[in-house]
């Protein structure tokens, strides 16, 4: 079958001898010899390289621009001119005349090929000059969207022929772009007949196939030439949903913004909303009613800032962790509060968008990622196709921070996945002067390891706290409280200054050389700010935050078990938090592993870059559902040495393993006991329990 639109020339099926044109398609680098008069278009589609068309090589969709570079390319001995192609014939012209070409730019499909050739393919054909936001990810991603637009000219029709209008227009589907037993969403079809002679016979098919197993669906059809088509990539996270609007046909993020969840409303962390759903009858429908209003709230939003009409969205696709996943879908997320943590469905979904809810374009549809498992979602599948581990030598931990921290480890060789209960303390709730990130939270810290006098940053201000001029530039938002990237912060510079020992105690005896050293009964907290509001840290923050740090590592620990490794070769942090947290405190206190700084980095929003891959190309689609089905999970609820794991990891760094890549860069403070500490963390004497 023949879907890549491109004209009918058959000139390059004639046989190619070596004396034919040698063109090279960058930034592919495929390249292969084709008959003197073929078109460029043609050429690209043979050797697999995406080239778009929604005109059908009429010249009329501009969709199929290519440049030519000029020069003498000697590593593939290639002299490319650009007297090695046709001129520009009386089609090109007429559409250069009404709509405009850029410098250079070329219709591919009315350019025919005299001599060899190195040919650009732009990543971003832009037809209409749409606002375009600075896209969200850098990464080229190949195209080859579940959706394509098809433009036909349907015959008129035949009294002597009675083939109905719609057989008519799927005849015409099939011969000029090789769609075969064409299904059409049912709402269409009362409609036929307007859209056929409003375009005076020329239309616009939308035609939606995701497998290549499955039939195509006529989903959307409009008179005469329609030239664009959207799509969202969204990810639903327990405290924000984040959105893409894409364009189907140059892959262009058009607009990207985010809302936070209005579920939180019903409970801050993703357990106390399936309580809530087990202790109110109506629960999880309020609950999947407030999704999914946020979701077209969101879509309105996107469209607004693109200036694109919601009715264009054509394809959406979405990740979630698996309660929102299962809240969204209007799934009961009962299950999955309690242990063997079951999924309603784990495999891969796909809905009309409306029957989600969704109010974009009637014949939109919804892909949904896999699930990997009962506490490690799609998000984390998106985040998996996004970092590939499974197609590296070296082996990759990929972590994603949340109050359930999923964590998936492997290379080329094997992959597991499991998840951990951080709690929320990273983003700091539990925490006595915690918020959220948001202007005037303190998001740095260093502390003077001599004078144990600190030194911070604020969200919104410029100026640290010890540099002339910082309390007016703070005076607009004030010193409010710490969030979670600096709460890793200030507890590893504790540590490391000597305030707390490696079993987490805040050590009294500093109080004899600093006043922030303050007495709170029978512990002690650190005074971070002497404001309004006052902000320290206190025992039961360095608590929470051993605790947090114990839970992740314990979990990756686990992993690593599985897998019989003893390091890892690089660190990817998905989410928010990751974003924000230096890896080099991260490292302090015991989060993640031993490795090489340099190899520690963030990703941001990992799973929602994995949503748009699988939006611009289905291929991304099988790849993560044949993934998925491989990853081994572990349950870390159900692993006995979680326990150890854990009780090892709420020392800093960690009680038994070594961190060697991190001493090369940081000074570790011996190894100091405290009179009230037994060792384990506590802060507690404790028997031993391991001889
Ligand atoms: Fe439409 Fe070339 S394919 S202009």
């Amino acid at each position: 079958m023949r879907t890549d639109g491109s004209a009918g020339n058959d000139a390059h099926m004639t046989e190619v001898t070596g004396k034919d044109p040698l063109v090279l398609f960058m930034p592919s680098g495929k390249r292969g010899r084709f008959p003197v008069g073929t078109p460029v278009l043609d050429a690209a589609r043979s050797l697999g390289v995406y080239v778009e068309s929604v005109c059908g090589g009429r010249a009329t969709c501009g969709r199929c621009q290519i440049s030519v570079q000029e020069g003498n390319f000697a590593k593939h001995k290639i002299v490319s001119s650009l007297d090695n192609i046709s001129a520009k014939g009386p089609k090109e012209e007429r559409y250069e005349s009404i709509r405009g070409l850029p410098e250079g730019r070329r219709l591919s499909c009315s350019t025919q090929i005299l001599g060899d050739l190195v040919v650009d393919v732009p990543q971003d054909t832009v037809i209409n000059a749409q606002v375009v936001r600075k896209a969200a990810t850098d990464r080229v991603i190949e195209r080859n969207a579940a959706v394509q637009l098809c433009y036909v000219e349907v015959d008129d029709p035949d009294m002597h022929k009675p083939l109905g209008d719609l057989d008519r227009l799927k005849v015409m589907l099939e011969r000029d772009w090789g769609w075969k037993d064409l299904l059409i969403a049912p709402h269409l079809i009362p409609q036929i007949q307007g859209i056929l002679r409003k375009g005076n016979w020329g239309v616009t098919a939308a035609i939606h196939r995701d497998m290549d197993s499955s039939r195509p669906f006529i989903v959307a059809l409009w008179p005469g030439l329609k030239n664009e088509a959207y799509g969202i990539a969204c990810d639903i996270g327990s405290t924000t949903i984040a959105m893409h609007l894409v364009s189907l046909l140059s892959g262009r993020i058009v607009a990207s913004s985010g809302t936070s969840n209005p579920q939180i409303r019903f409970g801050e962390d993703l357990m106390s909303r399936v309580s809530y759903v087990m202790m109110n009858p109506d629960g999880r429908e309020a609950m999947t009613k407030a999704v999914r209003e946020a979701a077209n709230m969101l879509i309105g939003k996107v469209c607004e800032e693109g200036q694109v009409d919601r009715h264009d969205i054509l394809d959406m696709v979405f990740v979630a962790n698996p309660i929102m996943h299962h809240l969204f879908l209007g799934i009961d997320p009962t299950e999955l509060g309690q242990a063997p943590f079951a999924l309603a469905v784990s495999g891969a979904l796909q809905y009309w968008a409306h029957e989600i809810d969704i109010d974009v374009n009637r014949g939109a549809r919804l892909y949904m990622l896999p699930c990997i498992a009962g506490h490690v979602g799609a998000d984390a599948a998106g985040a998996t196709l996004a970092e590939a581990p499974y197609k590296q030598d070296r082996m990759m931990l990929l972590v994603d921070v949340g109050t359930n921290a999923e964590i998936v480890l492997g290379n080329s060789d094997r992959v597991v996945a499991a998840s951990s209960p951080t709690g929320p303390a990273f983003e700091g709730a539990e925490i006595s002067s915690g918020q959220r990130a948001a202007p005037g939270a303190i998001e740095r810290v260093r502390i003077d390891p001599e004078t144990l006098e600190p030194k911070f940053r604020v969200i919104g201000v410029d100026k640290w706290s010890d540099e002339d001029g910082f309390a007016e530039a703070a005076a607009s938002v004030g010193v409010t409280g710490i969030c979670g990237s600096a709460i890793i912060e200030v507890v590893a510079e504790m540590y490391l200054c000597g305030i707390i020992s490696q079993d987490g105690v805040v050590d009294g005896s500093m109080a004899a050389r600093s006043p922030r050293i303050l007495e709170n009964g029978r512990t002690f907290s650190y005074l971070v700010h002497d404001g309004q509001p006052r902000i320290t840290v206190t025992q039961n923050d360095v608590r929470a935050i051993q605790l947090a740090k114990a839970a992740l590592y314990a979990g990756i620990k686990l992993l690593m078990e599985k897998l019989g490794i003893d390091h890892v070769d690089t660190i990817r942090f998905a989410g928010a938090f990751g974003s924000f947290i230096d890896p080099k405190y991260a490292m302090v206190l015991g989060l993640i592993p031993d490795c090489d700084l340099a190899e520690v980095k963030a990703v941001g929003n990992a799973a929602g870059t994995g949503a748009l891959m699988c939006l611009l190309n289905r291929g991304h689609r099988r790849e993560i559902e044949q993934m998925v089905s491989k990853i081994e999970k572990i349950e870390t609820a159900l692993e006995s040495k979680f326990q150890e794991h854990f009780v090892y990891a709420m020392a800093l760094p960690n009680k038994v393993d070594a961190f060697p890549k991190l001493a090369q860069v940081v000074t570790l403070p011996e190894r100091k006991v405290l009179a009230d500490d037994g060792g384990d963390g506590s802060g507690r004497r404790r028997r031993r329990s391991r001889d």
